[in-house]
This record gives structure tokens, C-alpha cells and sequence, in this order.
């Protein structure tokens, strides 16, 4: 080893040792005859220090023609620091240099390699190696190995079995774009990434290995978000001869299993709501459940005062802040504002005020007397200092504009700290939605979703009403993992995509060799996947996903740092057979 220690270990007990560090340079300072430098490695900083009237002239000049980022190696005595720095593990000491050795000279970095930094997240990403030095980026990525670590230390135990399944497959129709990838020994025809290992799970449950799972890369072509990127981590897992109720089990068993060995907190039972509750009480399948703010609907209560836009609309609905009867003109403004972004779409915001005096105000005055406002207010259970917010229009739209206010009115009022964690599982999701543009069924969860038994008398009638052994889980309204009991047989296998708009030539063709393995003995089977990014990201309290992936990609799907997607030379595309018009 080219050091005796690191730079974060050296305690007050090792006074007086001679020692060898490696690291960093941190900062330099000339203090009047007297050398400061920080070394710091992945395990910490340490103090070196030289002076004029006791050092050698050549062990000064060498610290001080290094500057920041240096990488070098000094060796010396420990002594205790006269200013000692409780901040600092190693704040009581410092170590007398007596050799220096530069091993690399850096470049001045573009931006401060510290905890708060001034690089934008462009120059960052390109020069992620320095970003990565800072110890936030590092600390969580040291996150995302315990939670690997963990998550397999749980599996393993319940007798899971990780099967790595193949990354060259077939593209399919359904879900989101796949990445593909030309194939040269058959020519014109391509491999996809996998958008999930979903297909080949299943594949090894008819095998009958009972319990899989894999900590997987997959790939989907989607416009991203912060808590989306092309390549992304699952926690894939499935399971044979169980019910829902064990999938729920053993899962929750999971989140509270990395809660407790990587947070030391207790999760308590996670709760269960319906999709159809949490669409009509959150207007969200992902609802943060850190705060109550439920929907109340007034649409009754509210028609028939010769207000327009509430007598012709097919909802009314409102959430009551607590605590926020006092906003100002200019707050009432900003919220306004907020719903009708162009995100949002909203036309306008209605507020009432149950204003801390008893007075009632109201932006409807004019069609509402007192008398109308006080039962809006009791229905919403307003009280004296709340605030009611109200949003009208087309239902499903009216939905999910009053979710994106109370999610900001959440975060106005501080209902939504990083460190409170509210896990939740949504339920009896609908097997197929509608999609108006496309005239046909898509699938909610995935084709391989099971109707619940109860309602598969009403594939062949009301295909929109069927219901899904799916599930999600919820922590935060961040959607962290879904999954669902499977279809395993063929007939019903067959009639799905039928629904879904394959003939069965199609069907035959992408999904046969599903549809022929389900012919040979195929046991019911379930499963789940958790998206390991988001679930590292929510525990280490950050909303994009980014900064707990060691080298992502920007929001235009590019890797900033290798300059990847890029053009490849004429040879390889003719190699490939592909054309590209230029
Ligand atoms: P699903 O498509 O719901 O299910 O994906 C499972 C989880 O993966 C995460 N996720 C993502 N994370 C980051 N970037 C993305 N682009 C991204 N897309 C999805 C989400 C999501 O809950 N095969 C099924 C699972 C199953 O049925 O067992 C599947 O992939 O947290």
C-alpha cells in the first residue's frame, strides 16, 4: 500500500505515530509562516501542516506549489491540534509533514468540489469523476450499495434465486419505446433492450424455480422526468403458487427491511386504499399520503347560485388547508396562477377564507351569501383559520388539476418533509384503459395482468370495468413499485391480447413461445418490481434520481461525459445494413 492510513481515520490516540496518507488537495492556505493543507479521500479530510521556522524549505515550497485536486502523498508525525475542529472526525489532530510527494498535479477544477458546489448540472455530468468526489454524490451512491446490499440480504434469505435474464430480446408493441439494436448476422432485423425481464420471470416460474430475483438495467425510450432515465434499475422479483396477500407480505417485508438495517426506522403495516379511492380522494394513483388535504366533492352543494362555471361543470371539488385563512391577495395570486399553467390547465381558482376574526371571504361574494359559504365550510370540515380551495370542470381533469394544487399547498404549508416516509399500497387497478385517440384497449399494468376472478365475466361484456389483481406501492406519491398476479393459461392469455388489439397471428408472434410455455405446465404465479433509483433516492430524501445513478444521462438522453448516443462511420452501418439518409 502506498499509505499507512486514510484520511478519515486518525484519531487523538495515534499521536506521535509516523504516518503515510494519500489523497486530494482540498485547500491550501499560507497562514503567516504557517502551511495548511486538507487531504481528503473517499474517507474523510485530514490536516497537514508545515511551518517556516521548524520545516524544511523544500517540504514547504512542495505543499505550496500544489493546488486543488492534486493528488499527493505525504508522509509525517500526528500531533494534537492546538485549534482543535469538533466538526471534523479528524478535527483533534493534525499531521507535521516531513515528506511530500506530488503523485499527480490537477487542473483547476471547473467547479468547487465541496458539499454546496457552483457547477451547474451540465458541467457536473461532464465532469462527473469530479462530481462524484464530492461527498453528497458519494455518500449517495454508499446508499444505493446498502440498499443492494440489504435487498439481497432479505431475498436470499426467503430462499429467492437471482437468475440474470438475457439484455438482446425482441421489441414488442406494447408499453413504452423500446431501445433497439441492429443485428449483423440477420440482416434488417433488430434486438430490443428490455423494457423489464417481465416475459422471461414468467418463463422461469414455469421452469419452476419458484422464487426469482435480479437487481436488473432496463430500457425504455420515454421522455424523461426526474424520476425517470432510458436505463434504470429494477428490483425484479416473482413468485409461484402464492396469492396477492403473499405478494404484499413478502414486499412490505422488504421495504421495512431496508427501513430498518439502512435508516433504523420502524415502518409501521403499510395502508391499503382502492385506485378508485385514491382517484376520487387524491385525484392521484400515487398519492402522497404524508398529509391529509382529501378531496371534498360539493358539487350538489355548490350548483344553482347562478354561478356559471360551477352550474355548468360535472364536478366541483375542494381540499381545506389548515392554517391558511391569512394568505394574501398576492399568495391567492400565485396560486391562481399555479392551476392555470399550461400544465395544469385549469381556468380558474376559487378560494374561501374562514378567516381567524370569524369573517368569511370569498372570491364567489357575489353569488354566495355567508349562509352558502359556512356549509361549503362545514361539509369540508373548514374551520376558523383554513383556507378552501376549489377547482371545477370535467371531472376525470378537474381530478387531477386539484392533486397538483394540494401537492403544492402540501409543500407551501411544509406537509411534505424529506424525512417523514408514508408507504402505501394502491390497489384493484382497472386491467385495461381506454385510449380515446387510439380507439382501443391498452393494458394498465402489462398484458400478463390477471382480471380478478370476480369480475372476468365481464371481459366479453365491459372490458373498461374489469379489475386487476395489481398492485402498487407508494411512499411519499412516488410510485416505487408495481406488480400483479399473472395470467397462466393460454385461453385467457389469448383472449387479453385480443382485447388489446392483436389477431391471433400477432399475438402468436410475439407472445407464442409465452402462450406455448403456459401449455406445459405453467404454476400461478405473481410478482413485482420495485425501481430501485426512486426507492434510493426517496431514502436518501432527494426527488431526482439522478444523483444516486453514477453516470446518468441528461434530460435530452444524453451522456454528457462520453458524448453518447453519436454517429457511427458509414463501414459499420453498411456492416449493419442500415441506411441512413443524409
Ligand atoms: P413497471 O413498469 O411498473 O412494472 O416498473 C416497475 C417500477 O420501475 C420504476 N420505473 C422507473 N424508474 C426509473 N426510470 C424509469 N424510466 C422507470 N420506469 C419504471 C418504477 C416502477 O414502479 N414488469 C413489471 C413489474 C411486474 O409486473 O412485476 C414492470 O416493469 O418505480
Amino acid at each position: 500500500m502506498l499509505r499507512t492510513h486514510n484520511c478519515g481515520e486518525l484519531r487523538i490516540t495515534d499521536t506521535d505515530k509516523n504516518v503515510t496518507l494519500c489523497g486530494w488537495v482540498q485547500y491550501l492556505r499560507d497562514k503567516g509562516g504557517v502551511t495548511f493543507l486538507a487531504l481528503r479521500d473517499r474517507y474523510g479530510l485530514t490536516q497537514i501542516i508545515a511551518q517556516d521556522s521548524k520545516s524544511s524549505p523544500d517540504i514547504i515550497q512542495k505543499l505550496q506549489s500544489t493546488g486543488r485536486e492534486f493528488v499527493i502523498k505525504i508522509t509525517g508525525k500526528v500531533v494534537e491540534r492546538s485549534a482543535k475542529n469538533p466538526k471534523m472526525p479528524t478535527g483533534d489532530i493534525e499531521i507535521y509533514a516531513e515528506n511530500v510527494e506530488i503523485l499527480n498535479p490537477s487542473k483547476v477544477p471547473p467547479f468547487l468540489i465541496e458539499d454546496e458546489t457552483d457547477g451547474g448540472d451540465e458541467l457536473r455530468m461532464k465532469y462527473r469523476y469530479l462530481d462524484l468526489r464530492r461527498n453528497t454524490v458519494r455518500q449517495n451512491l454508499e446508499l444505493r450499495h446498502k440498499m443492494n446490499r440489504f435487498t439481497r440480504e432479505y431475498l436470499d434469505n426467503l430462499g429467492f434465486i437471482d437468475v440474470e435474464t438475457p439484455v438482446l430480446i425482441k421489441s414488442t408493441p406494447e408499453g413504452a419505446r423500446d431501445f433497439v439494436v441492429p443485428s449483423r448476422m440477420n440482416k434488417g432485423e433488430f434486438y430490443a433492450l428490455p423494457q423489464s425481464p417481465q416475459t422471461f420471470k414468467q418463463i422461469l416460474m414455469v421452469a419452476g424455480f419458484d422464487k426469482y430475483y435480479q437487481i436488473v438495467k432496463c430500457f425504455r425510450d420515454e421522455d424523461l422526468r426526474a424520476d425517470r432515465q432510458p436505463e434504470f434499475t429494477q428490483i425484479d422479483c416473482e413468485m409461484s403458487f402464492i396469492t396477492q396477500e403473499d405478494i404484499l407480505d413478502t414486499f412490505e417485508g422488504l421495504v421495512k427491511h431496508l427501513f430498518k438495517n439502512v435508516k433504523d426506522i420502524d415502518l409501521p403495516k403499510v395502508p391499503r386504499m382502492t385506485y378508485a379511492d385514491a382517484m376520487q380522494n387524491y385525484g392521484s394513483d400515487k398519492p402522497d399520503t404524508r398529509f391529509d388535504m382529501k378531496f371534498v366533492e360539493i358539487t350538489a352543494l355548490a350548483q344553482g347560485k347562478n354561478f356559471g362555471i360551477f352550474d355548468q361543470a360535472e364536478l366541483i371539488v375542494g381540499i381545506c388547508a389548515k392554517g391558511a385563512s391569512e394568505y394574501t391577495r398576492k399568495q391567492l395570486d400565485e396560486l391562481t396562477e399555479f392551476v392555470k399553467r399550461p400544465q395544469i390547465g385549469a381556468k380558474g381558482l376559487v378560494y374561501v377564507q374562514f378567516k381567524t376574526d370569524g369573517t368569511i371571504k370569498s372570491s364567489i361574494d357575489k353569488f354566495f351569501s355567508q349562509e352558502d359559504l359556512q356549509k361549503i365550510g362545514e361539509k369540508m370540515g373548514a374551520e376558523k383559520g383554513d383556507l378552501i380551495l376549489i377547482l371545477s370542470g370535467e371531472a376525470n381533469k378537474t381530478r387531477k388539476q386539484l392533486n397538483e394544487l394540494r401537492l403544492e399547498m402540501g409543500t407551501r404549508l411544509g406537509l411534505r418533509d424529506k424525512n417523514t416516509f408514508s408507504a402505501l399500497w394502491v390497489m384493484d387497478f382497472p386491467l385495461l384503459e381506454y385510449g380515446e385517440e387510439e380507439k382501443r384497449y391498452f393494458a394498465m399494468h402489462h398484458p400478463f395482468t390477471a382480471p380478478k376472478p370476480e369480475d372476468e365475466h365481464l371481459l366479453d361484456t365491459n372490458p373498461g370495468e374489469v379489475r386487476a389483481n395489481a398492485y402498487d406501492m407508494v411512499i411519499n406519491g412516488v410510485e416505487v413499485g408495481g406488480g400483479s398476479i399473472r395470467i397462466y393459461q393460454r385461453p385467457l392469455q389469448e383472449k387479453m391480447l385480443g382485447l388489446l388489439g392483436f389477431s391471433p397471428e400477432e399475438a402468436k408472434a410475439q407472445f407464442g413461445f409465452l402462450m406455448e410455455a403456459f401449455e406445459f405446465g405453467a404454476p400461478p404465479h405473481g410478482g413485482i418490481a420495485f425501481g430501485f433509483d426512486r426507492l434510493c433516492s426517496i431514502f436518501g430524501g432527494a426527488d431526482s434520481i439522478r444523483d444516486f445513478i453514477a453516470f446518468p444521462k441528461n434530460n435530452a438522453g444524453r451522456d454528457v461525459m462520453i458524448d453518447s448516443p453519436s454517429p457511427i462511420a458509414d463501414a459499420q452501418l453498411n456492416e449493419l445494413s442500415i441506411l441512413v439518409k443524409k
